[in-house]
This record gives C-alpha cells, structure tokens and sequence, in this order.
C-alpha cells in the first residue's frame, strides 16, 4: 500500500515522541511491503517563530494533501501565563480540525493489565475497562463567537451546535457500538443547557436507527463521577467537544497515564492522529516523554486510516510486550517497577522497534 503521510511534530515534546511514531512507521512499512513516503509541517508555537502564524498555508495545503497525519503536541508556558497574547498555539490545531472537518474524536480507552497499578483507582475497579469516547470535534463553545466587552470586564464562548453535527457524530458513535458491545452512553447537560437538549433529543432520534443498542443519557456531572466509580458500566461514550475534552483526560488515569493515550480525529477526508496529552513544557527535552501515546496513535492510523488491521495489532502486542516484560517510562512506573526498567524516551521507542522487527522476523 502507498499512503503519504504528513509528521507535524508541534511543540514541547510533540517532536521526541513523534519521532518515534515515524520511525514505527518506517518499520511497519518495511516488514509489510508498504511504502510510506514522509513530509513534514509547523504548526504551533514553533510556526508561529517561524511564520507568525499558528497555522502556516503551506501546512495546512500540505495536510489536506496527505493520507493521513501523525500530530504531536502545541502549546508553551510563555502563552499559559499570559492570557493577553492575541496569537496562540493552540488556533493552529483548532483551525486545522475545522479546515480538514475532523468532527469525530476517537478516544480509546485502551487498558494493558501491567498498567492496572499505576493507576489512581484500585485495580480491581479498572480491570476489564474498555471505553471508546467519541467526542465532537468541531463544534460547541471553541468555535461558538467570543466576545468581550469594550472596558474588558465581560466576555462570553457561545456553546452551540447545529443538529447535522450532532447527527453525523451520533452515526459515528452508533456504528462502532454495533461493532462492540453494543452499548452507547450519551453525555450532556440537558436539565441545564439547550445545546444539550438538542443533543439528546438528536441522539435519541438516531437511536432508533440501532435498535440494537442499548442508549443510555447520562449528566456530565455524573458521568465525571461514575467514570472513577465504575468505568467498566461502559462501552462507547458520546460527548460534545468540551465535555468530552476534560472527561478524557480524567479517563487517561483509568489507563494508567496521558502518556498512554492515542486518539484518532477523523471526518470525511484526511485523518489527524495524536496523542491526547499536551507538551508538557515540564519534561521537554528531558528524554522523560512517554513515547506509546504516539506509537498508539500510529496503531490507529494504521487501523482507522488505512484499513490494515494487522500491522495495527503487530504495534500493540509490541506495546504489550514491552510492559509484560517489565519496562517502562517514568510516567507509568510505580513502586513495584525494577529501577533498571524505567527508559527514556529514546529507550522504549527503540525496544518498541525492535519488538516489532522481531515479529516480522518470526513470522
Ligand atoms: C486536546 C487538547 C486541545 C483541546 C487543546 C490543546 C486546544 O486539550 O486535544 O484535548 O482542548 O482540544
Ligand atoms: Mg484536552
């Protein structure tokens, strides 16, 4: 298969991690027969000290270009603390999901059994979680008008969404619930907001198109709380985009860590894969990133973007094997955990690989 693929490495520790999501690539390609051919793009803080512009013409003509793209992170401190500054990293990914409409997120919830005790919650609440979130993308209160008034002390994000949004989200959701265990838990704020009761009643209305599904509404207040009492009532979570923005990375503890997180950001052309954590300016350039978020994304471009649902799973038994055999990043050690066996960055990308290697060999 020959599929062109875009890197766009961002800011902080998006290009030690991505690096390695690449070079997984090159190694899936080789033992498979693939050919994969690699461009690369700016977008974030670092386009924006290139260009000025958070997202650059040529990345984004680039991007709509490519088969899929392989993202890591945006963001840095200097904006964090200054709320004043009109150009941000993050526009770049914001425009650049709205420009290629990728409405829907997909947020694995993906549980190794090693990575039970490097969780938060007991192990015996998490085993057996398997979530998979899908969170709209496009719409809600990140692009809803903002305003603020002239003597600065107002300002207002217009939550809103439009029904097709909801309805082409919901089909997504449904269809991937047929293919698990055919449930679908639906998360708003209806008893509050009328964007909500518009996403009920438009759920509840393709509902009945999968009437095999068994639908559930459930208040993001008390999704938040069930989703640390008992993840495992579960299987396929739908939400707007900043629900489903803070209900993920309160659900990457359920898998032991944000550095274990991939996500997929699909719509009706080019797919986006990345990483649910930031930069994370705390560990830049320190070699401490964990590099599986990224390796995973690359699993889901391989299974999502391109169909090829056994070069993905050879990605994830080589994630498997590397936590069965004792390794790990900083991130996810915990007191039982050799010292010996915790690696940099560089470290577990390379074991990663070579797993991989091995299996191709072997097979
Ligand atoms: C995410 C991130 C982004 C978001 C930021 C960086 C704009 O938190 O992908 O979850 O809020 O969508
Ligand atoms: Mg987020």
């Amino acid at each position: 298969m020959k599929k062109n693929i875009l890197v766009i490495p961002g800011d902080g520790i998006g290009p030690e991690v991505t690096t390695w999501g690449k070079a997984i690539l090159e190694q899936i390609a080789e033992d498979f027969g693939h050919e994969f051919t690699f461009d690369e793009a700016l977008m974030g803080h670092a386009a924006i000290e290139a260009t000025g512009n958070p997202l650059p013409d040529e990345t984004l003509e680039k991007a709509k270009k490519s088969d899929a793209i392989l993202f890591g992170a945006v963001g840095h401190a200097m904006y964090d603390n200054d709320p004043s500054l009109k150009v941000r990293p993050e526009q770049g990914l914001l425009k650049i999901r709205k420009e290629l409409g990728l409405y829907a997120n997909l947020r694995p919830i993906l549980l190794f059994d090693e990575l039970l005790n490097a969780s938060s919650i007991k192990a015996s609440i998490l085993k057996g979680t398997d979530i998979l979130f899908f969170r709209e993308l496009t719409g809600d209160v990140y692009f809803g008008e903002k305003t603020r008034s002239e003597d600065r002390n107002t300002a207002s994000d217009l939550m809103i969404y439009h029904r097709y949004e909801v309805e082409r989200i919901a089909r997504k959701a449904y269809e991937a619930a047929m293919q698990r265990n055919k449930r679908l838990c639906s998360v708003d704020k209806a008893n509050v907001l009328e964007s909500s009761r518009l996403w009920r009643e438009t759920v509840q209305a393709i509902s009945k198109e999968y009437p095999e599904v068994k639908t559930e509404h459930m208040f993001i207040d008390n999704a938040a709380m069930q989703l640390i009492k008992d993840p495992k009532q579960f299987d396929v979570v739908l939400t707007a985009n900043l629900f489903g923005d803070i209900l993920t990375d309160e659900a990457s503890q359920i898998a032991g860590s944000m550095g274990m997180l991939a996500s997929a950001s699909i719509g009706d052309g080019t797919g986006f894969f990345e990483p649910i954590h930031g930069s994370a300016h705390d560990i830049t350039g320190k070699d401490l990133a964990n590099p599986l978020a990224s390796i995973l994304s690359v699993a889901l471009m391989l299974e999502i973007g391109f169909g090829l649902k056994e070069e993905a799973k050879v990605v994830v038994a080589a994630v498997d094997k590397a936590l069965k055999e004792g390794f790990r990043t900083n991130d996810i050690a915990d007191g039982t955990t050799n010292p010996y066996n915790v690696l940099g960055t560089k470290e577990m990308g390379k074991l990663v690989l070579k797993f991989i290697a091995q299996t191709a060999y072997t097979n």
